[in-house]
């Protein structure tokens, strides 16, 4: 355990990797500063409240959907773009909450996920070298040397965009526009819309004649909040940790920090060295926190950097995203629940079934195939049941888009359909169609066995 004393800073004394080069000059300062007198986006007491419903989820009690974007783009923040978003991330839910018959813990890739780590940090464009993007708070995605230069001013937009996304998604959420007859009306189109609809209708179904019998009892929801409100919370990666500093605000009625930027923060699959700034930073913050997990981990760090980022073994703290590939998760995924298990750390085990499974098509584009994602969820799956150890839920990158990003779902998109609509900065990402597939697909891995 660390003997020094964590503050908001303190990570600055350890190596922090994947930060920008900010130019010279007093322009990072300038945005810094208003960045740590402007309003916090979000409020201890809600942080908490996320954390205790991460809890029942270590136990199988809730279902975590976490999802998004793979990187936020500034130029969608717009109020359809938002809408979209939200629709799908509530159509997911509903579907899952009723099979798994369980609450769904929504938890957007959203509000904040503006900064990106990157393998290279630079790429050859047209025989030009030029850096990579980083991410909408930290350049420009535009293939040229001048947009790719870092401006610390882009954090304080994205701060600003955050705060405008949050707005729209709490107007959302608590006025109505979540009210459950409404999500099944979206179904209903949904599936009409989609070629394998047909193999869906039975649930759609099953839910109608649940919600047609809560109205006959009088619990319709335009009397009954908990049917047309809900909570979205918001994460990102806590990698730009200028921001992130600026962003951390001490909790005036319990004592405590609490990095204001988004409800949850994880820490990177590149950026989780057990001495370095990120873990250094996150551990003195009271948030919920996830950690990706990949291939290349060693189970002594993680089982180190969990008692560093949790010493009081809090359940709900942490959640472990393990993002190993359809292919490799067999061989990865069974050893770390053993190691964990043994340990009595009590984390949220989610799987991310994007980042283990990019491929680069013949065309350059990267993709991901939907049959793969569906695999390596399927997997996790049965892995945590052999090893009696509790799924806790998903970790996806999707957006409400009609995007052509990722391959097949059951309109079959191949490679060379890409091109049609691909939109992404980053990595690819579901469209709305084919996670509204998904999360029909996944119902039928989280129904309970007939009683
Ligand atoms: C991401 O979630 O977009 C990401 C970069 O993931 P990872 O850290 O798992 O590679
Ligand atoms: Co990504």
């Amino acid at each position: 355990m660390p003997t020094h004393k964590w503050t908001k800073n303190s990570w600055r004394k350890f190596p922090a990797m994947q930060q920008p080069v900010w130019p010279a000059g007093s322009a990072l300062e300038d945005s810094l500063k208003p960045l740590s007198q402007l309003p916090p986006l979000v409020f201890a007491g809600e942080c908490n409240t996320l954390k205790e419903q991460l809890a029942e989820a270590v136990e199988g009690r809730a279902f975590v959907l976490q999802c998004g974007d793979c990187a936020e783009d500034f130029s969608r923040c717009t109020g359809p773009d938002i809408r979209e978003l939200l629709k799908v991330i509530l159509q997911m839910s509903v579907v899952l909450a009723y099979a798994g018959e369980k609450r769904v813990v929504k938890i957007g890739r959203i509000a904040g996920q503006y900064a990106k780590p990157r393998s290279s940090d630079t790429e050859v464009v047209n025989g030009v070298e030029i850096a990579s993007y980083r991410g909408d708070m930290v350049n420009s995605p535009e293939a040229n040397a001048e947009a790719r230069m870092p401006d610390p001013r882009r954090m304080l937009e994205g701060y600003y965009r955050a705060a405008a996304t949050l707005n729209l998604v709490r107007s959302f959420t608590l006025g109505g526009y979540a009210s459950l007859d409404r999500v099944q009306a979206w179904h209903r189109a949904s599936l009409d819309a989609l070629p394998a609809g047909q193999k869906y209708e039975e649930l759609v179904r099953q839910i109608w004649k649940t919600m047609n019998f809560m109205n006959a009892i009088g619990l319709d929801p335009k009397h009954n909040p908990q049917l047309n409100q809900t909570t979205l919370y918001t994460s990102h990666e806590a990698l730009l940790l200028d921001y992130e500093e600026a962003l951390t605000r001490m909790d005036s009625t319990s004592g405590g920090w609490y990095d204001c930027s988004a409800h949850m923060l994880w820490i990177g699959d590149r950026t989780r060295q057990l001495d370095g700034a990120h873990v250094e930073f996150l551990r003195g913050v009271k948030n919920p926190l996830g950690m990706k997990v990949g291939p290349s981990h060693n189970a002594d760090e993680i089982k180190r950097i969990i008692e560093r980022l949790n010493p009081e073994n809090e359940a709900g703290r942490l959640t472990l995203i393990t993002r190993f590939g359809a292919d490799r998760i067999d061989s990865y995924l069974p050893q770390l629940l053993r190691e964990i298990k043994i340990t009595g750390h009590k984390v949220v085990w989610t799987c991310d079934p994007m980042h283990g499974n990019t491929y680069q098509n013949e065309y350059g584009q990267k993709s991901r195939k939907f049959e793969d994602i569906l695999r390596e969820i399927h997997s996790f799956y049965e892995i945590h049941e052999a090893e009696g150890t509790v799924p806790g839920g998903v970790h996806l990158e999707l957006t409400g888009d009609h995007v052509t990003e990722c391959t097949g779902g059951s309109r079959q998109l191949l490679d060379k359909h890409l091109h049609l609509n691909y939109q992404t900065n980053c990595d690819p990402r579901l469209n709305a169609e084919q996670s509204v597939e998904l999360a029909f697909e996944l119902a039928e891995m989280l129904t309970p066995p007939a009683r």
